[in-house]
């Protein structure tokens, strides 16, 4: 199907365009009649006229009966409210549409980097953040119909190498591994520290372990080997207790591009962009200057000839432009990294990597603070784990699962607080800005009540458990809307604005346009359902009630799946 506001859009078009070749009118949902349209002034302005002649101008034009009326409002714009005949014929056609009205792009190519941990150390809550919006993006691209790359770009390389694979040496390897795979990434890494910062002979014996990884040693990469995939069986593992779609194929850490940088270096330098800086080789990219007015410089070789984290980049775009044929990246990074990214992708455009036609975006977010506004930590200051902040979520939502004394099986229970908990936990993430940061309140996250996961998870069951009550299962063939309660009607508007909460999502990158819908949608249907009986109702209306539910039900659970957020039928 076509979705309602595309149906709009098209007609709206057609008038502007009838005035103006090209002119866009911007359809926006409006509280006071059903859509309210912009771009009237505008028109007016471009041509020299008052507003609200261009706005009878437009209405001349505009056929738009079977679907509308209109309004002329205010200084000149146009307030559609969409007819029965049409609700009624948008609803039905949802109700045939597994989509719910989402159209399908020309598919194109999707990097997303995203998550990123570092091997041998725990993911904190900045790769959480990364890992959780990067998914709902991935899971979104992939919906609209395009073909998403994962790229992990573990970090898995530098100097820290050297100390790490000393410490595994003196622990032993069983022993190390052992370590590791109990998920005490940060207490190898202490271990390690410790010893460097202590022991004179462990320093040197790490430097030369620099130097032995980097030269290729078989056995010094046997023992990195090891190390890193032991970090990435971490990693998957609690991606699954997130179910979070990345999988250890997707894991291409930094080490990956090593082979690439001598030819980054050498044809920058043939493009004239590299300059020598204290021993240093870097770009200066244009329009880039520190607080003094100074350019700034990227930094791709270091002067102890080592490559740094900005070369593995620049060699990760060219890769995945060259290689991968991406039509767009997308990197999934903390804020603090913007200026990194910005030159990097400055100095790949100037040196001709990334062409005008890959658009590459720098998808940062904000911090996740403690209740006390500052940065999240435990009360020590060290990194909180992720699998903990999971587990602790799980233990609220058992205990509320119990107070509700719910009619399942202990292990459905199990499973039902475990969804609970990951929804808690990426929805408060997902719901808000992610250029702006947000306290972790574990209380108001599992809440059952408010603009939490839990409740929209809590909006789903209580709809399905609606259908439970049916005899038979509900076959909804045949319904005719009427929507003659306004509670009605609010529904089934809002059931008719999934396909632009999601493009309104995708086009800014910002997964809490989806969320916020959702939530809208959850307490249009609960004003709905207190002052419209279902199954008590008298046919027709009650078919037409129990459609509206089915409608509901479907697009909270797809809305969901989207974020990364499981529905489950009953809680
Ligand atoms: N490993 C880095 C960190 O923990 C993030 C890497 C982000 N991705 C990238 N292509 N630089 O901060």
């Amino acid at each position: 199907m076509t979705s309602t506001y595309d149906l709009l859009r098209d007609r709206l078009r057609r008038a502007f365009d009838a005035i103006d070749e090209g002119a866009d009118p911007v359809l926006r949902i409006s509280e006071r009649s059903d859509y309210q349209v912009n771009g009237v002034m505008a028109l007016a302005k471009a041509q020299g006229v008052a507003p609200r002649e261009m706005a009878a101008r437009v209405l001349e034009h505009l056929e738009i009966d079977d679907l509308a009326e209109v309004e002329v409002a205010g200084p000149g714009f146009l307030n559609l409210t969409l007819t029965d005949s049409f609700l009624n014929a948008q609803l039905r056609a949802l109700l045939g549409d597994d989509r719910l009205g989402v159209g399908l792009v020309e598919k194109r190519t999707v990097v997303i980097d995203y998550s990123a941990p570092n091997v041998a150390k725990e993911m904190h809550v900045g790769h959480l953040r990364s890992t959780v919006i990067g998914d709902s993006l991935a899971r979104m691209y992939r919906f609209q119909g395009d073909r998403v790359i994962a790229r992990n770009h573990v970090g898995d390389w530098g100097t820290p190498f050297g100390m790490l694979i000393e410490h595994l040496v003196d622990l032993g390897e069983d022993e190390a591994v052992a370590s590791l795979s109990i998920g005490d990434l940060d207490g190898f890494y202490r271990g390690a520290r410790a010893k460097f910062d202590a022991d004179e002979g462990f320093k040197e014996r790490s430097r030369s372990r620099v130097v032995a990884l980097q030269g290729g040693d078989p056995e010094t990469r046997r023992l990195w080997r090891m190390l890193v995939d032991e970090s990435v069986k971490y990693f998957a593992e609690v991606y699954a207790a997130l179910d979070v779609t990345l999988t250890p194929e997707d894991v291409t850490g930094e080490s990956y591009y090593n082979d690439m940088l001598e030819a980054v270096v050498r044809d920058l330098d043939t493009a004239g962009l590299l300059v020598e800086s204290g021993g240093a080789l870097c770009v200066f990219p244009e329009g880039f200057v520190n607080r003094e007015g100074e350019p700034l410089p990227l930094i791709v070789r270091k002067s102890d000839e080592g490559f740094g984290y900005a070369a593995t980049d620049l060699a990760a775009v060219r890769d995945r432009v060259d290689h991968l044929h991406a039509d767009e990246i997308l990197y999934v990074v903390g804020a603090p990294q913007g200026q990194h990214f910005d030159m990097v992708f400055a100095v790949a455009r100037a040196a001709g990597w990334l062409l005008d036609s890959v658009r590459c975006v720098h998808v940062a977010f904000g911090n996740v603070l403690g209740p006390d506004r500052k940065m999240f930590a435990s009360r020590s200051g060290e990194t909180i784990k992720l699998i903990d902040l999971l587990d602790e979520a799980r233990e609220r939502a058992l205990s509320a699962l119990r107070q509700r004394s719910l009619d399942v099986a202990p292990e459905a229970r199990e499973r039902l607080a475990t969804q609970i908990a990951r929804a808690a936990i990426k929805y408060a993430d997902l719901s808000t800005d992610r250029q702006r940061d947000y306290v972790f309140d574990l209380d108001r996250m599992i809440a059952f009540e408010g603009d939490t996961g839990p409740y929209l998870q809590y909006a789903h069951a209580r709809l399905r458990s609606i259908f439970r009550r049916l005899d038979a299962p509900w076959d909804g063939a045949d319904v005719t809307f009427d929507l003659a309660e306004s509670a009605e009607r609010t529904l089934a508007l809002g059931l008719l604005h999934f396909p632009e909460a999601l493009d309104g999502a995708l086009a800014t990158l910002q997964p809490h346009r989806l969320s916020g819908y959702l939530f809208d949608l959850a307490q249009r249907f609960t004003t709905f359902y207190e002052a419209c009986p279902v199954l008590s109702a008298p046919e027709p209306t009650r078919t037409q009630r129990l459609a509206l539910c089915e409608l509901c039900a479907r697009t909270l659970s797809l809305g969901l799946s989207l974020l990364g957020i499981e529905a489950p039928d009953q809680m």
